[in-house]
């Protein structure tokens, strides 16, 4: 059966189990140099409305490392931008390509491509979601904590994309995570009940000293996202509080430890020190975004 990825729970917790299995067995191949051409003669079509760095570079690196190819797509190159239905450019280029990775303002674009592509759809980042990044996420939860089982994680700031996944994720992992933003800024009030109905473990707080203390795992991202530029005024202002610094690691367990999906904002929503410190694992974490989205290419393609 055709699979998509548009949300994290388009997977169920064996899948992701063995999904992330795969990834760290083709990092470790990675690493030693062995080489797994298991996508070869496939082609991965990249569709970007909104930029980036990570998610481009790592899937299309991960495509030739693979052995296929990535091709990179502007969306505002492509005659959708011009005025072409979704429908139509998701049914030509599934004639094209393998598979197609978008990344789209609205969620909405995303799940109407994969309603008539005939092709596995995979969400590059939308409004709503990032499962791509909770893919990594989890996977350098793993290679640090060994389980991500009841692990205590704290999100700091805006209850975002990324912050929604996190909170969908906890129905695979067990994960269990208390989320603290500003008034105003919650995760989306759906998924945060939706997670809770399978069994999740969320919790909603204000403060973020509440969140963190005695967490292992802090996560914090932008306080603007992609679409949310015009409201960087009164952001900056009602964010002030919700900057991951060392006052607010201390309480925290001592080993927590950090996860950015970055871009970062020295200053804003992380600073300096923590980001360079030694509770940081970002560099792991953008890393695993490869060796993740490989072994979700491998998942979705293998016939
Ligand atoms: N974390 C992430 O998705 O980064 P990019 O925006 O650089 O792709
Ligand atoms: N929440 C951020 C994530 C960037 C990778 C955004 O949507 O811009």
């Amino acid at each position: 059966m055709m699979k998509d990825f548009i949300s994290i729970l388009d997977i169920n917790k064996e899948e992701l189990n063995q999904l992330l299995a795969d990834a760290h067995e083709l990092k470790r191949q990675k690493k030693e140099g062995i080489p797994h051409l298991l996508l070869s003669g496939r082609t991965l079509a990249m569709i970007f409305e909104k930029s980036s760095t990570r998610t481009h570079i790592s899937f299309e690196v991960g495509m030739n490392e693979l052995g296929g190819h990535a091709l990179f797509l502007n969306a505002r190159d492509m005659q959708i931008w011009r005025g072409e239905e979704i429908r139509d450019t998701a049914r030509a280029a599934s004639r094209y390509v393998s598979a197609m990775m978008i990344r789209a303002y609205k969620h909405s674009t995303i799940e109407e491509f994969a309603k008539y592509a005939t092709i596995p759809v995979i969400n590059g980042l939308s409004d709503m979601e990032h499962p791509c990044q909770l893919l990594a996420d989890i996977m350098t939860m793993q290679e640090h904590f060994g389980s991500t089982q009841d692990l205590k994680v704290a999100w700091v700031g805006d209850g975002n994309n990324v912050c929604n996944s996190l909170i969908l994720s906890t129905v695979l992992t067990g994960l269990d995570v208390t989320v603290s933003t500003p008034k105003g800024y919650e995760p989306y009030a759906d998924y945060v009940k939706k997670a809770q109905d399978l069994g999740g473990k969320v919790t909603l707080v204000r403060e973020p000293e509440l969140a963190v203390k005695d967490a292992e795992v802090i996560v914090t991202d932008t306080w603007i996202s992609m679409g949310d530029e015009n409201e960087r005024d009164e952001r900056m202002k009602l964010f002030g509080d919700y900057t991951v610094d060392s006052d607010l690691m201390k309480l925290a367990s001592p080993d927590a430890r950090v996860l950015h999906c970055l871009p970062a904002h020295r200053g804003e929503e992380i600073t300096d020190e923590v980001m360079e410190g030694g509770q940081s694992l970002v560099w792991d974490e953008a890393e695993n975004r490869l060796h993740a989205q490989k072994a979700l290419l491998v998942w979705l393609l293998k016939k």
